[in-house]
């Protein structure tokens, strides 16, 4: 099996730039990330050589979405290590960039542990390191193979909620291959449905304030040919109201134990309209996104951002944690806003969770925790 995840080619080329890669040029071990900021514009790459320009990336959104947040963290361990850098206090930089998406603080934990037990067995640092990398490395694959698997069972559990052939699905965010080590959660579902000719629309909801469904759901539909519109976040009432919507996909950041979902927010209002309108609300998330330890949806730590994502329209790559006062104003100076980055959607209000290893549904807390059993056993 390859080390890392390789995307489709296409005439001999790969399809897409990956979201994340490790090199090893000459001048020494590097990850590569493609910068989100600057999508759709243009491709361009972030080249981290150290745990510090890998953590800004992660605030600025440069690399974002849970599963990819994991593996960033990994290999960002990893660089550590490889560099000769501290690694513990990489790891604990890089496990505390974001709040909110268990995924990272794992990955971090994978690589530091596999790097520490390395050690602990009498390895040298260059072993040692190495077997952060591996580590690192083992989680990219395992997430592309996880991607693959929801899909599949995503596109059967649309088949048999759904009547009629195909499919108009709403998605949130951006859960496509620029968060994954395949080709995503909930919008490699989407996609599926399109090469089977089940898709009749992605209905692409922009995602305010950083547009994260604008320029990169928008994005990735477009490369893939699917059937795509796009609308703002606060047009999806009409849209259900006007019965176009047969089911709603989204990613999520933490499942609490008791089924709770944390999102990109926006995500929770979708979930209360799916329900008034008696529309499936479907998670698709890794297993790795399902966090025991926290109990519910109220323990679940939500990140708040700056107020002038909201307050000031700028270029992405300067809206994303970047400096006050750089963009156009929408709102009068001092203004305060109020900005968290995720909601939590109440297992009640989730018609299913579909994760690499099976759908859960209804979603209670014992079938949760039989799943995450199960999945530790596989
Ligand atoms: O703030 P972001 O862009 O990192 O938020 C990402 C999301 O909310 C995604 O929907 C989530 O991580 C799931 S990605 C599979």
């Amino acid at each position: 099996m390859a080390d890392q995840y390789a995307p489709p080619l296409k005439n001999g080329q790969p399809e897409f730039i990956p979201a994340i890669r490790w090199e090893e040029p000459p001048e020494g071990p590097v990850l590569v990330l493609l910068d989100q900021t600057r999508l759709p514009a243009e491709e361009v790459e972030w080249v981290c050589t150290d745990a510090p320009a890998l953590v800004q990336a992660i605030q600025t959104l440069a690399v974002r979405g849970a599963p990819v947040l994991g593996i960033a963290g990994a290999y960002g361990v990893a660089l550590a290590a490889v560099r000769g850098f501290d690694v513990d206090e990489a790891a604990n930089a890089l496990a505390t960039a974001r709040p909110t998406a268990v995924n990272l603080a794992r990955g971090v934990e994978r690589a530091r542990e596999a790097y520490r037990k390395a050690l602990e067995d009498g390895a040298g640092q260059d072993e040692a390191a190495a077997a952060a990398l591996a580590e690192a490395r083992a989680l990219h694959r395992e997430d592309a193979e996880a991607a693959r698997l929801m899909a599949g069972y995503g596109l059967e559990l649309l088949d048999e909620l759904l009547t009629g052939g195909a499919h108009r699905i709403l998605t949130h965010c951006n859960t496509g291959a620029l968060v994954s080590g395949g080709e995503g959660t909930a919008f490699a579902v989407a996609l599926e449905a399109h090469r089977a000719g089940r898709l009749r629309r992605l209905w692409v909801d922009e995602t305010r304030p950083l547009l994260q469904g604008a320029r990169l759901t928008a994005y990735e539909a477009a490369r893939n040919d699917m059937p795509y519109t796009l609308l703002t976040d606060n047009a999806a009432g009409s849209l259900f109201a006007a019965g176009e919507v047969d089911a709603v996909l989204i990613g999520a950041d933490r499942i609490a134990a008791d089924g709770a979902v944390a999102n990109k927010v926006g995500s929770y209002p979708l979930a209360v309209l799916a329900r008034y309108h008696h529309v499936p609300f479907i998670v698709v998330a890794p297993l790795s996104t399902v966090d025991e330890d926290t109990p519910d949806g109220a323990a679940i730590e939500v990140e708040q951002r700056p107020g002038h994502e909201v307050t000031e329209f700028a270029a992405p790559q300067a809206a994303a944690g970047g400096e006050p006062g750089g963009g156009i104003p929408l709102a009068p100076l001092g203004t305060q806003a109020y900005n968290p980055a995720f909601d939590v959607t109440p297992p009640e209000l989730v018609t299913a969770i579909v994760t690499e290893h099976g759908v859960v549904s209804p979603v209670t807390a014992d079938a949760l925790a039989e799943l995450c059993a199960r999945g530790r056993q596989e």
